[in-house]
Parts: C-alpha cells; structure tokens; sequence
C-alpha cells in the first residue's frame, strides 16, 4: 500500500488514515496524544495547521506539552541562526523523553529540514529522530507516518516537491475568527542574505477559483479578519494562465460580501504598485495596513541584498500610499549590520525611518546564512558593534510608535475582540492598522467587531473603552 501515494487522489487517503488510525491505536493501546510546535513566520502557522488537520484525522487529540505526548512534531524555521539554534536545543532535549518512552514518535518539518547542514547534523546527533519531512512534503505525511509505524525505522524524505499537491488536505485552525489563506507558496527573489528560496522552492501561484472559494467558505464559517499569505504577495499570478495580478485578485477578494477584514503579507517593495494601493483605498474590506520591509535605508546596502528598489522608490510608494489612504499603518522588516553596513550606512536607515514613520517595526541583527551569497561577503563589523546599532534603532523606533499611538488618543475606531488580556479584567482587540488596544468588556465580545474610544497610551499599545 505504501508505495504509490504521492500523486493519488485525496480519496485514497482516506484508507490510509483508517490503517494509521488502528496502528497508532495498537501502538498506544489509547487515543494517540499529538503535540505541535511552531517556530517562524505565520506560513509556518499555517503549515503547523496542516499538519494539526492531518493529525486529527488520524485520530490523535493535542496536548499542550512534550512529555504528554505520544506524538512530537516540530515545525521549523532556518531564516536565522537563533531560530535554528533553538529547534536543536529543543530536539536535543527530547532525547530523555524517547529513552523513557521508546514508543514516542518524534517528527521534524519545515524551512530548517531542506538545508543540507541540518539533515547531517540530524543523521549524526538526533538519531532518535523518527521522520524528517521538507517544507512541501506536508501532503504525505500520513504516509510517511505509515511507513515510521511499520517499517520502525527512521525516515528521511526532504527534497523540495510539488507544493500545490497539498491543496485540499485538512485543516484544523487554531483560532474560530482570525485565518490564515496562502495564495501562494516559495520565493524567486533571492535577496543575498535569505535562506527561503533555498527551502520553500520556487513561486508558485495558486489558482484565484480555489482562492476565493476557500476565502468565501472562511467567511461563512464567520471568520472576520483573514490574512492572505506568500512570501511575496505582490508577485501572485505570474506563473498562472490566468489574466491576474495580486491587486486584481484582492479586488475580486474584496467583493464577497460579509462582515470582515483582509489582510496580506508580504509586500515586497520592488512589486508594490499604484494599481494595489487604489485597490485598498477603495477596498471596503481591505485593512489600512501595510507590511513593507525595507530591509534598509542605504541604497548600497539595498544592491548588496539584491532588494532590486531604491530608498527613492521606496519612499515615493510611502508617499502615495499616504496621499491615497491617509490613516494607512505601516510597518516593515529591518536587517542591522548586514556585511559591509558602515555606521553611514545605517544612519541611513535610521533618517528614513524616521522619515516614513512606521507605527512598528520587526528588527534583526543579520544572521549569516550558509548557502547565500551574502555568506561569502567580508563582514568586519563585530557583533557588539552592531548589537548597539541595534538599540539606537530601538530607542528611535520606540518613540516614533508612541508619536502614533498618541495621535490616536480620543479616535473612535472599528477593532477585532481576540481574546483576554494580560491587563486583569482586560480584553485585547487590535485594529486595522494591527495596533493593540486593551479595553475592558465583556468575555462574549471574543471574535466580534465593536467599536472602541481610545483613551490612553500605554508604550506600544493603546487603551480604550467600547462604545
Ligand atoms: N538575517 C537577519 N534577518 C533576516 N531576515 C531574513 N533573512 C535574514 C538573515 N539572514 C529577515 C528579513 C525578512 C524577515 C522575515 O526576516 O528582514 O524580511
Ligand atoms: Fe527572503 Fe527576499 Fe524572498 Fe522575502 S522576498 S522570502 S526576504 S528572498
């Protein structure tokens, strides 16, 4: 049975589930107990629900820790080294667990599994590791499970695969309002220092009909704020047959009705039009928010990372993106001491953001990434050097959203109820703009719109009452 599933219908899965079913059984002599950890950006997330739809469908229920569970997979992340650092330490750790329970069945997927350093540090060190699968192997997992529980050996299966082979496996969400909607999958930009291309493969676009199904059955279950997800967003539809780009695709999104709001990421700059942003302006669903990265503010840098946009073109879509929606947000992704950054540099980056204001900003210190060609590039700056950059971009960063949520001080907006706050007696919404707003209310307004007064500003985030 095991030999011939890759490419078979989904119908035939459903035989495999039932054998997994009985033998995950027969091996636990209970319902099998699944945990899942997630490590990156929200693809992984999403992957991580994949691979919690398939788990379920074999028959497991989910604990929320490594030492009640009979199965342990953990879904990786290799854009930097701390993350990579992190999954080893943590395999490492389970090593005691396996000893004390050798029938434990532990897995490992995603980004890091496709880099050839890891998959011999995993051979060498963690050879109670039972299955490693790639980024785009999730549609096989049950059999690879299959094979793990009958063979009793250690499976290996990386290799970058057909990614749209997984439309149509199962899915269990983590949340009852907010989704995550891949449009597509893998990366063509090669940016010098960034390790996805080599991992997830090549773009892929997924087909706009299965798109806006999966967007309309996602706001008849009552899901309110969606996010559209791929690597770079701005380039869907290249490789597709059909006449569309990313804004024409969001303007067809736009028009299901419903109460709810779109959001998408990532925008890279290099491809963010005039049409998109018109789109959102005119949008009655799309979220005032955009996430740009600029990786940095010097155009010698931005050649080097082969981000293909000048701090010129980058500014003049800020500035449009300003004149169309006024109260738009928008945040970006920074990289600190990238090889060769001079101080000059990296002032650079400092003026223009403070230039664009930014209401938040995700920062890195640059991680070399064997395998980029950024790795090769002299890189003489030490570490604590950059780390002090680091915190002036901080420090600047900070003050700038204070500076915004102040001015939200009195507003009246439209906010999503996600849940209980950390604040006692709390719940923490969040706006359009992705800003966080604590107010006080009722546990019943979780997963609804309300609108909210903003009363205060507490660091980077806002608090306000529901009117
Ligand atoms: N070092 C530091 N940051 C990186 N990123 C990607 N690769 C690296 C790296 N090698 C950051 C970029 C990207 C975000 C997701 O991660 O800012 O936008
Ligand atoms: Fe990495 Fe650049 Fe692709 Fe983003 S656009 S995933 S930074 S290569």
């Amino acid at each position: 049975m095991k030999n011939s599933k890759s490419s078979d219908s989904l119908s035939d899965f459903e035989e495999y589930f039932e054998s997994i079913k009985n033998l995950l059984l027969q091996r636990f002599n209970n319902i099998p107990k699944a945990f899942v950890r997630t490590y990156g950006c929200q693809q992984n997330v999403y992957d991580s629900e994949k691979i919690k739809g398939i788990l379920h469908k074999m028959g497991c229920s989910f604990v929320q820790t490594c030492e009640e569970a009979d199965i342990i997979v953990f879904n990786t992340c290799a854009v930097r080294k701390n993350a990579e650092d992190r999954v080893f330490g943590n395999v490492g750790a389970l090593k005691s667990l396996k000893k004390k329970k050798p029938n434990l069945i532990i897995a490992l997927c995603g980004c890091m599994t496709e880099q050839d350093h890891v998959a011999k540090k995993i051979n060498d060190t963690f050879p109670f590791v039972d299955l490693v699968l790639g980024t785009n192997s999730i549609r096989n997992f049950p059999e690879f499970i299959y094979e793990v529980l009958t063979d009793n050996k250690h499976i290996f299966k990386t290799k970058i695969n057909d990614v749209l082979l997984y439309e149509g496996t199962p899915i269990r969400r983590e949340s009852k309002f907010r989704a995550f909607l891949p449009i597509m999958y893998g990366c063509d930009n090669f940016c010098s220092y960034c390790i996805v291309p080599y991992v997830r493969g090549r773009e892929k676009s997924r087909a706009s009909d299965a798109i806006l199904n999966e967007f309309s059955q996602l706001v008849h279950e009552g899901y309110k704020d969606i996010t559209l997800l791929g690597q770079n967003v701005n380039s869907y539809g290249k490789n597709l047959d059909e006449n569309i780009n990313f804004a024409k695709l969001l303007r067809k999104i736009d028009s299901i009705p419903g109460d709810y709001w779109i959001r998408f990421m990532t925008s890279h700059p290099k491809d963010a039009t005039k049409e998109l942003i018109d789109v959102m302006a005119e949008g009655k669903h799309i979220c005032h928010h955009l996430h740009l990265p600029v990786q940095s503010g010097s155009n010698r840098i931005l050649n080097l990372m082969n981000r293909r946009y000048t701090r010129e073109k980058y500014l003049e879509i800020v500035h449009y993106l300003k004149e169309k929606i006024p109260d738009i947000s928008i945040t970006s992704d920074i990289i600190v001491g990238f090889p060769g950054e001079t101080y000059a540099d990296f002032c650079e980056t400092l003026s223009l953001i403070k230039e664009v204001e930014f209401s938040s900003l995700f920062t890195f210190i640059y991680s070399k990434r064997e395998g980029t060609p950024a790795a090769k590039l002299e890189d003489p700056i030490p570490y604590k050097e950059k780390s002090e950059w680091f915190k002036d971009l901080l420090q600047v960063q900070n003050g700038l959203t204070e500076k915004i949520c102040n001015s939200y001080i009195g507003k009246i907006v439209k906010v999503l109820i996600e849940g209980t706050s950390a604040n006692k007696g709390y719940l923490t919404a969040r706006t359009q703009g992705n800003i966080i707003v604590d107010l006080p209310g009722s546990e019943q307004l979780i997963g609804k719109f309300v609108k909210a007064k903003i009363t205060d500003v507490q660091g980077w985030f806002l608090k306000g009452e529901v009117i």
